[in-house]
């Protein structure tokens, strides 16, 4: 039987306590002309999957994307083939919480993966209203490989922040 989990929202989690995955078949209405699966279809997948692993981390409330970065597609997906997703928590900020995410596709008439996609997404927990950022529960970090993960996770998160500033600038620029 699992431990019990511990529910003091100040008490570092590990990282493995928020792996979730998420599976479906593809269907003809997932895929674009060529009878490959849309980008965005697995887009989708993958923020849902991400945003579970980052609820699991928080253990309780809303989470919202802020941002999906670097997701990279390394091989088409064909229609009836099985695509799965994993996604696991990679850094916890004040409120943000970042997850890796990683997408496998498998032809049913030959069983054994293929990693189609890989990337990460940003999530911020709000509070009861679903209105505010609100704090959540740091990541345990107690090995030397948690510690390059952390130092990794920050230099991505300095560069999306700098992303949102150019967002921001280029909203003005239009106007
Ligand atoms: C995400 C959102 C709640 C952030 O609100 P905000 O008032 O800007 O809050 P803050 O600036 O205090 O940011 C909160 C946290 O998120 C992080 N963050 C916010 N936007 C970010 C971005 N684009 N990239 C990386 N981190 C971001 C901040 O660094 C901060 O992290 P920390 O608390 O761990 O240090 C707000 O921008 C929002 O609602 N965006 C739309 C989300 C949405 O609708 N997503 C679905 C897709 S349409």
């Amino acid at each position: 039987m699992d431990a019990p989990r511990n529910e003091d929202p100040t008490a570092p989690r590990p990282a493995a306590d928020s792996r979730v995955s998420l599976a479906i078949l593809t269907v003809p209405g997932q895929a674009n002309p060529f009878g490959t699966l849309h980008g965005g279809v697995m887009l989708r997948m993958a923020d849902e999957c991400g945003a579970v692993a980052a609820l699991r981390h928080v253990g309780r409330g809303q989470v919202t994307t802020a941002a999906m970065d670097s997701m990279t597609f390394l091989s088409p997906v064909y229609v009836g083939e099985r695509v799965e997703i994993v996604a696991e928590v990679t850094h916890a900020g004040r409120t943000s919480i970042e997850t890796r995410i990683e997408i496998y596709a498998e032809a049913l008439h030959h069983p054994g993966r293929r990693k189609v996609g890989s990337g990460y997404a940003l999530y911020v927990a709000l509070d009861d209203e679903g209105k505010r950022p609100h704090e959540v529960p740091p990541l345990l970090s107690t090995t030397e490989a948690d510690r390059l993960r952390d130092e990794a996770a920050r230099d991505r998160q300095a560069v999306r922040l700098a992303r949102r500033e150019e967002a921001r600038r280029h909203d003005r620029e239009f106007l």
